[in-house]
């Protein structure tokens, strides 16, 4: 057993150099996302069930809903995670007319073993529409970008770095303000049974696993990064909301990867700035000798920048997970091999988490 924050925290420096540098090359093309909708405020329908939505999704893919589980409801109920079970569509019936040999036996559609699969459906209350809160926004914005990463840049990856499939996707607007971003993914649990929870009970084979899943995935994406339009590049929470989308091109992933970033964080920032009962305040925030807080100091450093800038984060810059801890992987149950989920806050960085 492994203490995993230390022990990850300081792999993971050592690694992010070393990562980054297996790589081939290769170019590619980072298409849209839908930008959040205005929000006109007005009474309007309930959020869709996770079973219609399940329903739909599956019947674009020929299969039939057999039993939903939820597993998880979402941050300030923007929806749920629910484990689905699906069948082909039986082919329609042709008829009475064929109805030469139907014993009841006859009847009994060939079997087909209930498929799993994952729906993570956000459906936000309509109260939320007008909010505008860096919470809010952040995380609306995530789901696009988690979105984005599943159905336009997983299918990019090699087997060798597996994530989850898309089965099939929706992000619909409506007229009334909501949104509905649901996405049905393959269920990592089939193969990678061994749930990662606390970061306590991971094995060091685990930790080493999920240091060469990272590993690749920062050293597959270094190279092609420098590809992408930063214009695309899904800015922090309060500048995101007040930029012009008319002209924008679609939107990807986070132009700040990870989930800790100071400027996707300025209201806790702000609130941690005035409470003196946190002993975090003083640490993170009082200015040091150079005018500035620590926090300010490393996002400074941190903040990406695009490539051939001359920045020193430049050169190093690829494709974070964006929020990689235990509870957001599973392994094989042998533990030697690891698949990361979550990606929320997938982005740019400099491979270090
Ligand atoms: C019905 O199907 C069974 C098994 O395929 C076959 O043995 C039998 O002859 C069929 N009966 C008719 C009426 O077609
Ligand atoms: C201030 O810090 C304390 C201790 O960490 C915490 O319990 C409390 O919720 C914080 N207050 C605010 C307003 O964030």
């Amino acid at each position: 057993m492994l203490q995993l924050s230390r022990a990850w925290q300081r792999s993971l420096l050592r690694l992010s150099l070393l990562g980054t540098l297996l790589i081939p090359i290769q170019y590619i093309y980072f298409p849209s996302i839908t930008h959040i909708p205005p929000s006109p405020p007005s009474a309007m329908a309930p959020p869709p069930s996770p079973s219609d939505v399940a329903r739909t999704l599956l019947a674009s893919k020929g299969l039939e809903l057999q039993s939903l589980q939820v597993l998880q409801s979402l941050w300030a109920g923007y929806g749920q995670i629910c484990r689905i079970t699906a069948t082909p569509k039986p082919p329609p019936s042709s008829g009475s007319t064929s109805r030469t040999n139907s014993t009841s036996a006859s009847n009994i559609s060939p079997p087909h073993d209930p498929q799993s699969f994952i729906l993570k459906l956000i459906a936000p209350p309509s109260t939320t529409t007008t909010t505008s809160s860096e919470g809010h926004i952040r995380k609306i914005l995530s789901y696009q970008v988690e979105q984005y990463f599943y159905t336009t840049l997983a299918p990019k990856l090699p087997p060798s770095i597996p994530t989850a499939q898309v089965l099939a996707s929706m992000n619909e607007a409506h007229a009334d303000g909501t949104i509905t971003i649901a996405t049905i993914l393959s269920d990592l649990k089939q193969n990678y049974p061994v749930a990662g929870e606390k970061r306590e009970v991971l094995t060091p084979v685990q930790v080493h696993a999920a240091l060469d899943w990272l590993a690749d995935f920062h050293g597959f994406w270094w190279s092609r990064v420098g590809d992408m339009d930063y214009r695309t590049l899904v800015r922090p929470p309060l500048e995101e909301v007040h930029r012009d989308d008319d002209d924008a091109p679609r939107k990807t992933v986070w132009l700040n990867g990870g989930y800790t970033y100071l400027a996707t964080r300025l209201s806790e920032y702000t609130t941690l700035t005035h409470n003196h009962s946190s002993e975090w305040r003083r640490p993170l925030t009082q200015a040091t000798r150079e005018q500035v807080s620590v926090s300010e100091l490393i996002a400074s450093i941190l903040v990406p920048t695009e490539k051939g800038s001359g920045s020193v984060s430049a050169e190093y810059m690829t494709l974070l997970h964006g929020d990689v801890k235990s509870e957001n992987l599973f392994t094989s149950a042998d533990g030697k091999t690891v698949v990361f989920y979550d990606f929320q806050y997938t982005g740019l960085g400099l491979g270090v988490c």
